[in-house]
């Protein structure tokens, strides 16, 4: 792995600006100073254990209490509160309940062509008690995966919450996947129940998910699925297969609406989410019940410094982490009011969000960079259109903000009222790890700021050295966090190589190397630099460089392929394919055109190559490695730098440039 700056479009050195949050604002916080955030991060150094106890008990609700803060025993497989017992969903449903906000809202959802729905704390119960019946009489037995593939409808969180009510672990995928990437998932997973629905509406199309389905069934997955769930959304004809095909509607009419919470342990498997590697494929990420639990519950609290009236809106889609940690667990375990939308803002209605921000008086608004970017560019003329003053916080996750974008952001969305949270984390880490408390602390446009209490950041070198105040490097977690992935699916030996085995570290036996190379600055504020590995990140999406090239060699004409990312304004990085033909085969614009929907067919859109550059003459090092270096260069228009002398054939170089 080499450390570069491919990723890196923050103008580092140069951002000085610095917004400390309004009086107001802190003092109504729940974390109100610089002072405070400290003390609180000084007192999870000094004895996390203590630390992380203190929260465990207060803000979880245990059917049995744990007696073990942290098992260190099978390190790097850290084990949270392991003798504890408790159901994610009485921290989410029940308990909020009791409390008396029954009649609360959980879930505000808005749907693509305008339909909208809401659910109270005790409609939501109801629906997840039904759904977990209706699993059960299926024969879904706790400890059995099922996969979710869904459109953006409270269908999905309903399902989500459900497996977890009667203890099976879910397997969400996005519902933009392909069939093929469904399937591979399922077989991986081993997923005997596959909850999705006739299609959904994304961006004035249907996307039909049940046909979806039945291609991967009748492709491979077939040997593994036994059952499939739909739900009707958008009334399309699709073909129902007998005594394998069921309908959610009709599963669930005469289902009892109450279905005890089965009593889980905290280290059962809570999901299972599938997500991009340097190498191979997709790697299912565990999570587990209990730490997930306390982590998304205090992250949320912490960084959105949630009240009681907040109406809160992600506008991720529950097939990414986002999704389960923002929308569905975090919100949910604080009682709080999460808001959900189908779509995506298209062409037709640019002014979707701004609209549905006016129609809610939402409160709090979570989103990508990516998406702010293109708000940018279709003008503030569009958000000047709606009242937007309800919005009291901003926040941004999955990739790096460029600075003019966030001024943007805190400008012409917030009114230069809202403090903005740039929350940086990862599929793996659970929930957010460096992020602003925006009540406590300046912010710098372009810098997540500073680890949260009780994470422990540093920025080493190859040999595990700390680098010196500015310098780059690479990005390592040194204490275990209760959020932390445990391992991945299938593959303990992938788990140990992909985040422990790299670094060195003199003071832990086990650092967390997160794939991302930052740098932290005279105030102790941490700079994402983008991944120092083979991912590229699109629009905010993760992608492994050869999942991209395998599913390229995988169509006949190809014989060879190189994918890297190029910066793109909008969506941070774009991918750039280098490819060679099979002897038989001719450059053409069809071909190419055809290639393209080959890796939408096997991956899902959102791996469509922007470009895809025909060429007989990949640089190769002697050994036959293919030097993505020069590569990324020549997709990014940049001159070829550094050092060539390793390369078997120097006028390749040449011959690339004018295939380029
Ligand atoms: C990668 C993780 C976790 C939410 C969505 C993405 C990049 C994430 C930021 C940020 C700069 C960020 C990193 C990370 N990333 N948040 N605030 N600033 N980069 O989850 O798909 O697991 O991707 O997204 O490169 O490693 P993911």
């Amino acid at each position: 792995m080499e450390l570069n700056k491919k990723n890196s479009i923050n103008n580092i050195l140069e951002e000085n600006r610095t917004f400390p949050p309004s009086k107001e604002f802190s003092n109504s916080a729940i974390i109100k100073s610089k002072k405070d955030l400290f003390d609180l991060r000084e007192k999870a150094r000094k004895n996390p254990n203590e630390f992380w106890d203190s929260y465990a008990k207060t803000e979880i609700d245990w059917f049995r209490p744990y007696e073990t803060v942290l098992d260190r025993n099978k390190a790097p497989f850290f084990r949270w509160f392991p003798e504890g017992q408790l159901n994610i969903t009485y921290n989410c449903l029940d308990r909020h309940i009791k409390n008396g906000l029954g009649d609360k809202n959980a879930l505000i959802w808005e749907g693509e062509p305008g339909d909208s729905k809401t659910y109270s704390y005790k409609d939501l119960l109801k629906e997840v008690c039904k759904a977990a019946n209706a699993l059960k009489s299926l024969g879904v037995k706790k400890g059995e995966l099922v996969c979710i593939y869904m459109p953006m409808i409270p269908e999905a969180m309903i399902a989500m919450l459900a497996c977890a009510r009667i203890g099976a672990p879910h397997s969400v995928v996005f519902g933009g996947f392909s069939s093929e990437s469904l399937k591979d998932r399922v077989i991986d997973g081993n997923a005997k129940f596959i909850i999705t629905a006739d299609g959904g509406y994304r961006k004035d199309k249907v996307i039909e998910l049940k046909k979806a389905v039945d291609s991967a069934i009748d492709s491979g997955a077939g040997d593994v699925v036994n059952k499939v769930i739909v739900i009707k959304r958008t009334n399309k004809e699709i073909s129902m297969k007998l005594n394998r095909d069921f309908w959610w509607h009709e599963l669930l009419e005469n289902q009892d609406d109450w279905c005890e919470p089965e009593i889980m342990n905290s280290e059962d498997r809570l999901f299972i989410l599938y997500t991009s590697g340097s190498t191979g494929k997709p790697k299912g990420v565990v999570h587990t019940i209990a730490g997930y639990n306390l982590w998304t519950h205090l992250t949320f609290k912490w960084i959105f410094d949630i009240k009681s009236d907040d109406i809160y809106w992600c506008t991720a889609d529950v097939g990414w982490i986002t999704g389960h940690s923002y929308i569905v667990y975090g919100p949910l375990s604080n009682g709080s009011t999460t808001l959900m939308y189908e779509g995506v803002p298209r062409p037709s209605n640019l002014g979707a969000f701004w609209q549905i921000i006016q129609k809610y008086k939402v409160s709090i608004f979570y989103t990508a960079p990516t998406a702010i970017r293109s708000f940018m560019k279709s003008g503030r003329e569009i958000p000047d259109k709606y009242d937007l003053s309800s919005l009291r916080l901003l926040g941004t996750v999955g990739e790096p903000i460029n600075p003019e974008a966030w001024i943007w952001y805190k400008d012409v969305i917030g009114n230069n009222q809202c403090p903005i949270v740039d929350t940086w984390w990862q599929t793996e880490t659970g929930g957010v790890m460096i992020s602003p408390l925006p009540g406590a602390i300046d912010t710098k446009p372009g810098s997540a700021t500073l680890p949260l209490p009780g994470i422990e950041v540093e920025i080493v070198n190859k040999e595990g050295s700390r680098v010196e105040i500015n310098e780059g490097g690479y990005l390592i977690i040194r204490k275990p966090w209760p959020g932390m992935m445990r391992t991945i699916h299938g593959n303990s030996q992938r788990f140990l190589e992909s985040y422990w085995d790299f670094i060195p570290h003199k003071e832990e036996p086990f650092v967390y190397f997160a794939g991302d190379g930052a740098r932290i600055d005279n105030d102790g504020y941490v700079w994402i630099m983008g991944r120092v590995d083979d991912v590229i990140s699109v629009s905010g999406h993760r992608l492994g460089t050869m999942e991209i090239e395998s599913a390229l060699v995988s169509h006949e004409s190809v014989a060879e392929a190189a994918v890297v990312g190029k910066k793109d304004e909008l969506k941070g990085e774009a991918i750039v394919a280098f490819v060679s033909l099979e002897k038989n085969f001719k450059n053409s614009d069809q071909l190419v055109d055809e290639i393209k929907l080959h890796v939408v067919s096997e991956i899902g859109v959102i791996a469509k190559p922007e470009k895809i550059i025909i060429t007989d003459s990949l640089p190769k090092t002697r050994s036959g490695k293919i030097m993505r270096r020069i590569l990324r260069s020549l997709a990014s228009g940049e001159k070829v730098s550094g050092d060539i002398s390793t390369l078997e054939d120097s006028s390749v170089l040449e011959k690339l440039k004018k295939d380029s």
